[in-house]
């Protein structure tokens, strides 16, 4: 019997640790899908790393090459590259590039088969997962939108309270007045599913609210993985101009899959199936015509109406 109690009692201890492991990394993933995926990360390989993490100065891959569990093809090869703290980098590239899976190295869902993914110097892998999720904020290509209250999907927080920051954070995005409209305000269940009052949001009104997630976290170290919906091409722009304001002094990239932000960033690091094309600036980048950065440019910003969306950066940034 007693074999028995202390093996349903470690079950039961394993459970909760691992239910506490899952509820860490779903704070920082957020709306990460699919969350079979998620499913998949071996935690227990997570949880070595011990070393204690406050603020990124750095972040460098170093010869990172990564295959997908029980595949053959290299997706990353041999990529490295350097991001400085406060740097806003943009990652391009055609679909299939490999720019996800650049993020979720970052988020140690896998490990780069060689190379190595150094933070302050040190292999993101010391560090311990608890500490080190905390000092990233993603937000993911394919997010999703809990059932839960717009607060709770804002902050991650089981709360009943009104919370001010939430509130303000909301400000922030510019979805304060739709909110404040419904019936139950920020308490307002996400979705139909569980509640016929519940609120549906447009693509871009549940990107704010994705948005939102990430800056009421407040790291320092901030990644967007646009979502690829067809969002109107000006208003994208515009969402991720006030991102990058949001954004502030802290350090971030983004996955501009419509050179929405490509523009208003430090440094353009270009992919091509799995390398390296290019680590430059928007200016220096445009300088080759047939560059494939060049041809990604143009090509989008044709679609984007170029003259509106150049007038929109022009007081941002110095392009042209
Ligand atoms: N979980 C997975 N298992 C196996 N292969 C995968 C997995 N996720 C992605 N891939 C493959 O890895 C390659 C790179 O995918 P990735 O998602 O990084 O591309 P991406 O540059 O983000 O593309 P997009 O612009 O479409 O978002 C693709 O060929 C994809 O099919
Ligand atoms: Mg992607």
């Amino acid at each position: 019997l007693t074999m028995y109690v202390s093996a349903a009692v470690g079950f039961s201890s394993a459970v909760i640790a691992l239910g506490e492991a899952v509820i860490d990394i779903m704070q920082v993933l957020g709306y990460l899908e699919p969350f079979v995926e998620l499913m998949e990360i071996p935690l227990a390989e997570n949880d070595k790393g011990s070393e204690s993490i406050d603020i990124i100065e750095s972040i460098e891959f170093e010869n990172v090459s990564f295959k997908y569990p029980k595949t053959d093809r290299l997706i990353l090869d041999d990529i490295s590259f350097v991001i400085e703290k406060g740097q806003k980098i943009s990652i391009v590239g055609l679909n299939g590039a490999g720019k996800s899976t650049i993020v979720k190295l970052i988020c140690r869902l896998y490990k780069p088969d060689s190379g190595k993914i150094l933070i302050n110097k040190k292999d993101i892998h010391e560090y311990s997962y608890k500490e080190y999720l905390s000092c990233i904020s993603a937000v993911f290509q394919d997010y999703k939108l809990f059932n839960f209250s717009i607060q709770e999907n804002i902050s991650c927080k089981d709360i009943s309270e009104d919370d001010p920051k939430v509130k303000n954070i909301l400000d922030m995005v510019s979805m304060s007045k739709k909110i404040e409209s419904l019936p139950n305000g920020v308490k307002s269940l996400f979705g139909k599913e569980y509640d016929e009052e519940g609120v549906e949001f447009s693509i871009g009104q549940s990107q704010k609210i994705a948005i939102a997630r990430a800056l009421y976290k407040g790291s320092g170290f901030v990644i967007l993985d646009e979502p690829t919906s067809a969002l109107d091409p000006i208003a994208e722009a515009e969402i991720y101009e006030n991102f990058n304001d949001l954004v502030g002094d802290k350090t971030a990239i983004y996955i501009s899959h419509r050179m929405s932000s490509s523009v208003f960033c430090d440094k353009i690091l270009v992919i091509n199936e799995g390398k390296i094309e290019a680590f430059d600036t928007h200016k220096n980048l445009l300088k080759d015509e047939n560059s494939l950065y060049s041809k990604l440019f143009t090509s989008q910003a044709v679609n984007y109406r170029y003259e509106k969306v150049m007038k929109t950066y022009s007081a941002v940034n110095d392009i042209v």
